[in-house]
């Protein structure tokens, strides 16, 4: 079901611009937009500091990302989503609670190259996204290749990707995807809520929803070679 658009969106957004790096698409060709577009951002400008940086793609209404940001205040925390409707439900979060190391991108993960720098990420954060089985679909999974191929851009030397979801043939997708591209595979679990890592774990909004249900939460960490 398509979920109905917020009371006053664009004010809304607008009264979050302060927290917010850029919204919509800068052309409809996303590949040309990647390949073309730049508006990179200094991060020293951005965060007024030089801490290492972290991204979310698809942080959803933002509850892992208000979390994480609170427990590491010494992490500044990049989360793109691309739905405006959700993303809003985030933003307005962080300013409610004068959370000061987080912005946001309100655009597709495909263009992330034109914000970010090159090699400027520490750790970036797949929580939940959708499995989308259906092979036609496999361009648009976020660990896809083609996806792969964007956030080796992005990742420092020796960076990680942490993957959560309740899905296992998309988990086992997802490993085999990094391991044939440059990915060395880590801190493997078929049931995080049960394993030792388990303490640490910050949930999320889909993650509740599926525990709750009973199901097993994988995990996995990618650390690029
Ligand atoms: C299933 S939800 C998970 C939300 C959240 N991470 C959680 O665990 O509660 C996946 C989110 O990823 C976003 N998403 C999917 N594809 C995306 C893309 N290409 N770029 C940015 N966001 C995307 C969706 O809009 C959605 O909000």
């Amino acid at each position: 079901m398509r979920m109905r658009k917020k009371r006053n969106l664009d004010p809304r957004m607008e009264a979050c611009s302060s927290i917010l790096i850029a919204r919509g698409r800068p052309c409809l060709n996303l590949k040309k937009a990647a390949e073309e577009y730049r508006a990179v951002v200094d991060y020293g400008k951005l965060f007024e500091n030089g801490n290492p940086v972290h991204l979310e793609v698809g942080c959803g209404n933002g509850g892992f990302v208000v979390e994480m940001a609170k427990r590491f205040p010494e992490v500044n925390f990049v989360a793109v989503e691309v739905c405006s409707n959700v993303v809003l439900t985030a933003m307005e979060r962080v300013l409610e609670e004068g959370i000061k190391n987080v912005r946001f991108l309100n655009t597709p993960a495909e263009i992330l190259p034109c914000y970010l720098p090159e090699k400027s990420v520490e750790r970036l954060y797949l929580n939940f996204s959708t499995p989308l089985p259906q092979t036609s679909c496999e361009r648009q999974r976020l660990t896809s290749k083609r996806f792969l191929e964007i956030y080796k851009l992005l990742l420092k030397e020796g960076g990680e990707i942490w993957q959560k979801t309740d899905s296992e043939p998309f988990f086992d997708y997802s490993v085999e995807q990094f391991t044939q591209n440059g990915f060395a595979c880590g801190q493997i679990t078929r049931d995080l809520h049960n394993s030792e890592w388990a303490k640490e774990n910050v949930i999320t909004e889909y993650e509740k929803n599926f525990s709750d249900k009973g199901l097993p939460i994988y995990r996995v960490v990618a650390t690029l070679k």
